[in-house]
C-alpha cells in the first residue's frame, strides 16, 4: 500500500481539521501542526481513528526556524498544505488596530512562506496554499486580511511556473465563505457559505486532479472581481469583526 505523507498547518481547527479528516486513512501518515494543543490532539485522535498514522506538533507558523525544522523533520513528504491563517476587521473603529494588521500579515504571508519555502527547497512534489476569494477584492470589512490574501494569491500563481520547472506543483486554493471559527462571528451575510467538510472535499479532489488553481464557488469569485471595480465608498460603513 502506498504511504501518502501529508503535512498540514492550521490543522487544529476549521478547514485544516477537515482536511486532516478527509486525508486520514490507513496507509496515510499525517503531520499536523497548530498552536492549540488540546484541539490539535482531538483532530489527531480522530484521524488515528480512521487508520492514519499521525504526528502532531504545536508550532507557530511565524517561527521560521521551527517551521523549517518541522518540514525537514517530516522526511519524504508527498504533500504540504499551508493552511494556517487569521482574519480580522476594523471592529468598532474606522481603522484596524496596528497590532492586528501586523499579526495578520505575519501569519498569512510570512507564516505561509515559512511553510512553503522549506517545502520548495525540499522538492516536495505537491505544495498547496490556502489563499482566498477575499484576496480578489479589497474588502473594507477586513482590509489586512484581504490584502494578505491578495499577496498570497498573486505570489503563488506567479511562482507556480518556476516551481513546476523544479518539479513542484504549487497549487493555489481560493475558497469562498466556509463555516469555521474564523467566520462564526461575521456580522454580515456570507453568500455561498459552505461546511468545512465540503470545502475540504473540493480541495482534496482538486489536488488529486493535479489542478494549479482551485477556486470555489466560481460565481463568488466572478462577483468579487466585478465588485472590486466599484469605488469602495459604495460599501459604506461595513460592519467588521473586532
Ligand atoms: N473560513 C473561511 O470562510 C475561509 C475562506 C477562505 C479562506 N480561508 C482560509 O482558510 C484557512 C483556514 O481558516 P479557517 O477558516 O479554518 O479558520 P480557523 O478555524 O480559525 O483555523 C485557523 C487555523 O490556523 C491556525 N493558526 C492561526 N495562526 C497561527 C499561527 N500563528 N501559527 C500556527 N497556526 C496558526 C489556527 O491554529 P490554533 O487554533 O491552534 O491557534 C487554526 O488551526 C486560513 O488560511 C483562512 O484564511 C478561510
Amino acid at each position: 500500500m502506498a504511504i501518502l505523507n501529508i503535512a498540514i498547518t492550521g490543522a487544529s481547527s476549521g478547514l485544516g481539521a477537515a482536511l486532516a479528516g478527509a486525508y486520514a486513512a490507513p496507509g496515510t501518515q499525517l503531520y499536523l501542526a497548530g498552536r492549540d494543543a488540546a484541539r490539535l490532539a482531538a483532530v489527531a485522535s480522530a484521524a488515528r481513528g480512521k487508520g492514519a498514522v499521525v504526528v502532531e506538533s504545536c508550532l507557530d507558523v511565524t517561527d521560521a526556524a521551527a517551521m523549517a525544522s518541522w518540514v525537514a523533520g517530516a522526511g519524504a513528504l508527498d504533500v504540504v498544505i499551508a493552511n494556517a491563517g487569521v482574519s480580522g476587521g476594523p471592529g468598532r473603529g474606522n481603522v484596524e488596530a496596528a497590532d492586528q494588521i501586523r499579526r495578520i500579515f505575519a501569519t498569512n504571508i510570512e507564516g505561509m512562506l515559512n511553510t512553503v519555502l522549506p517545502a520548495l527547497a525540499a522538492r516536495v512534489p505537491r505544495v498547496v496554499v490556502v489563499g482566498s476569494i477575499a484576496g480578489m477584492i479589497a474588502l473594507p470589512s477586513s482590509p489586512a486580511y484581504s490584502a494578505s490574501k491578495a499577496a498570497v494569491n498573486a505570489w503563488v500563481m506567479a511562482s507556480a511556473p518556476g516551481a513546476k520547472r523544479e518539479g513542484v506543483t504549487l497549487t493555489l486554493v481560493r475558497p469562498g465563505f466556509i463555516r469555521t471559527p474564523m467566520t462564526a462571528a461575521n456580522p454580515y451575510v456570507m453568500p455561498g457559505l459552505m461546511d468545512a467538510q465540503a470545502a475540504a472535499a473540493r480541495i482534496v479532489a482538486g489536488v488529486a486532479a493535479g489542478r494549479g488553481v482551485i477556486t470555489f464557488p466560481w460565481w463568488l469569485a466572478v462577483g468579487a472581481f466585478l465588485a472590486d471595480l466599484l469605488p469602495k465608498a459604495v460599501f459604506g460603513k461595513v460592519p467588521g469583526k473586532g
